[in-house]
C-alpha cells in the first residue's frame, strides 16, 4: 500500500488541491511509494503566509525552546532510522544502509544545530567615543525558502532547516518531487516535537512552486541545492530583487592519484566516490587523474572491483549498486557515455544499461579519456560515469583538477608531504579530501564550493549562520 502525502500549512497536515502526484521506486518503476495531491499556487501563498505570521513567535521563543525541538525530532529520527532508511533506499535509490545512513546524519545535523542555539549570538566591541560601546547581534533573517534535491532527501533539507529554525526563522520548504515522502517524514519529526504552528510549512509538486516560493515577497531569503541550470535561475529571479540566495550546485570532482600513494586504499576510496548512491552526489568523484607510472595498476584495480558489483534492488542485501532516480536520468546518462569523442576508449564491460526488473539501473562504467576537451570530462552527468586520463606528474594533475567551471571537491592521494601542502593552496575547491574519497559533509564544519559550484555563504557548521541570521550593530552610548 503507498503512503500517503499531505502538505503542512499553518501546522495543519491536509491534502493538497494540485495533481496527484505519486513516487515510484526506482528498482521497480510499477511501484508506487506515496502518493497524494500536491500543492496549487493558492496553497503557497497560504504556506508563504503562514510562515511569515509566525515569524515574530518564533523569533522571541527563547534559543533553548528552540534547540529543544530540534534535540527532540533528532531523537524521533534516530528511532525510526531503520525503518525511515528503507523507505528513503525505496524512494531513492540509494542501498538501504546508505539510506539508514543518512537518517542518521540528519538526527546528527538537528543535534548540532540544537545545541548551535546555545552559543554567543554576537560581538562586543570597545569605542572610539567615551561612554560607548558597539555590540554587534545576530538577528532571524525572517522566512527562508528551502529548495531541496532528490539525493539526499532527508540530510540536505535537515542541513538548511535545522540552522533556518535554529537560528529563529520560519521556513516553506518545497522537497524534489520524486521523493516527497521523507520530506513528510522529516517535517512530521519536527512537528510532533513541538514545533508551533506555521514555523515549517512543506508543499510539494512541481519545480514551479519553488519558483513561487523564491519568488514570492514575504520570502525574505532561499536556500537551494541543485543543478546548476536551476540554481542560475533562481540566482537571477534573487538578484533581481537583491534577495539573499545561498546555491549548492554542481560539480566535476577529480581524485588525484600520485604514484606514491597507498594504491589499494586510494582504489577502494575512488570506486566509493565514483559509485556510492549510483553517482548521484554533488560531491561524487567523476573524473581520475592518475600519474603514468602506476595508471594501468589503478585502472585495472578498479575495472576489476566494477566487474564485481553486483546491481539490483538496493533493500536487499549483497547490492552493491542501485538503480539511478528516473528513466530519464538513465537515458541521459547513457546518451552522455554513447556521445564520448573518438579518443575515449571504455575500460568495463557488460550493458550499460542492464535489464533487471525493468528498474532504471545504470552499470558503473569506467572510461579512458584521452582529450581533456571531451563532454565526459568537462560535464557534469551525475551517475555512476568515472573518466580517468593519465598525467607525467604532480604539477600537471593539479593543473588539470583545476581546469574546470567546478569547484566543489577534489581528492589527492599522495604521500608526500610537500605536494599535500601545495595542493592546499592551489586547488580551487570548496571541500578537499587528503587520502580519502570527495564525497561526505561532516555537520559541525562548513560544506560548499568555489567558483560554478556554489553561490553564497557556505552550508552547516558555523558558517551556517553567516546565511541565516543578520547582523546588526548597535552604538551603544551609556551618557552624554
Ligand atoms: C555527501 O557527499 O555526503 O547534493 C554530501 C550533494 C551535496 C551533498 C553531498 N550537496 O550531493
Amino acid at each position: 500500500m503507498p503512503e500517503d502525502l499531505q502538505l503542512l500549512i499553518d501546522g495543519e497536515w491536509r491534502d493538497g488541491s494540485g495533481p496527484l502526484l505519486r513516487s515510484v521506486n526506482p528498482a521497480h518503476p510499477h511501484e508506487t511509494v506515496a502518493e497524494g495531491a500536491t500543492a496549487t499556487g493558492a496553497e503557497v501563498e497560504r504556506a508563504v503566509t503562514a510562515a511569515a505570521a509566525a515569524a515574530d513567535g518564533w523569533r522571541r521563543t527563547p534559543h533553548h525552546d528552540r534547540g529543544a525541538i530540534l534535540a527532540r525530532a533528532a531523537v524521533a529520527l534516530r528511532t525510526e532510522a531503520d525503518a525511515f532508511g528503507v523507505e528513503l533506499s525505496r524512494e531513492e535509490g540509494k542501498l538501504a544502509a546508505e539510506g539508514i545512513g543518512e537518517v542518521r546524519r540528519a538526527a546528527q545535523i538537528l543535534d548540532f544545530f540544537a545545541a548551535e542555539a546555545n552559543r554567543e549570538a554576537g560581538e562586543l566591541y570597545a569605542s572610539p567615543r567615551a561612554g560607548e560601546s558597539i555590540v554587534v547581534s545576530r538577528h532571524p533573517v525572517g522566512v527562508v525558502g528551502v529548495v531541496t534535491p532528490f539525493n539526499f532527501p532527508i540530510a540536505i533539507p535537515a542541513w538548511k532547516i535545522a540552522p533556518a529554525l535554529s537560528y529563529g526563522n520560519t521556513v516553506v520548504w518545497k522537497p524534489a518531487s520524486v521523493v516527497p515522502l521523507l520530506a513528510q517524514r522529516l517535517a512530521r519529526a519536527l512537528t510532533d516535537a513541538g514545533l508551533p504552528d506555521g514555523v515549517l510549512n512543506l508543499v510539494v509538486g512541481a519545480g514551479s512552486l519553488g519558483q513561487a516560493i523564491v519568488e514570492h515577497p514575504l520570502v525574505d531569503a532561499v536556500t537551494f541545492t541543485g543543478s546548476t541550470t536551476v540554481g542560475r535561475s533562481l540566482i537571477a529571479a534573487c538578484g533581481a530583487v537583491a534577495k539573499p540566495i545561498q546555491a549548492e550546485l554542481g560539480g566535476k570532482n577529480a581524485a588525484i592519484v600520485l604514484a606514491d600513494a597507498d594504491l589499494p586504499a586510494a582504489i577502494d576510496d575512488v570506486v566509493a566516490g565514483a559509485f556510492r548512491a549510483s553517482g548521484q552526489r554533488c560531491t561524487a568523484t567523476s573524473r581520475l587523474i592518475v600519474q603514468a607510472d602506476v595508471a594501468d595498476q589503478v585502472m585495472e584495480g578498479i575495472r576489476a572491483r566494477i566487474e564485481s558489483m553486483v546491481l539490483g534492488d538496493p533493500t536487499t542485501a549483497g547490492t552493491d549498486v542501485g538503480p539511478v532516480i528516473t528513466g530519464d536520468a538513465r537515458d541521459s546518462i547513457a546518451a552522455a557515455v554513447r556521445a564520448a569523442g573518438s579518443g575515449t576508449r571504455l575500460l568495463t564491460a557488460g550493458d550499460l544499461l542492464p535489464d533487471i526488473d525493468a528498474g532504471h539501473y545504470v552499470r558503473p562504467t569506467l572510461v579512458e579519456v584521452s582529450d581533456t576537451r571531451d563532454p565526459l570530462w568537462t560535464d557534469e552527468i551525475f551517475g555512476p560515469v568515472l573518466a580517468v586520463t593519465r598525467v607525467p606528474d604532480a604539477d600537471t594533475a593539479l593543473r588539470l583538477a583545476n581546469d574546470s567551471p567546478f569547484g566543489l571537491s577534489c581528492a589527492l592521494f599522495t604521500s608526500d608531504l610537500a605536494v599535500t601542502l601545495h595542493a592546499m593552496a592551489e586547488l580551487r575547491v570548496g571541500v578537499l579530501h587528503i587520502n580519502s574519497e570527495t564525497g561526505g559533509a561532516d555537520p559541525h564544519v562548513p560544506f560548499g564550493g568555489t567558483k560554478a559550484s556554489a553561490f553564497g555563504p557556505k552550508e552547516q557548521g558555523r558558517a551556517a549562520r553567516d546565511f541565516f541570521t543578520s547582523m546588526r550593530t548597535v552604538y551603544l552610548q551609556g551618557r552624554r
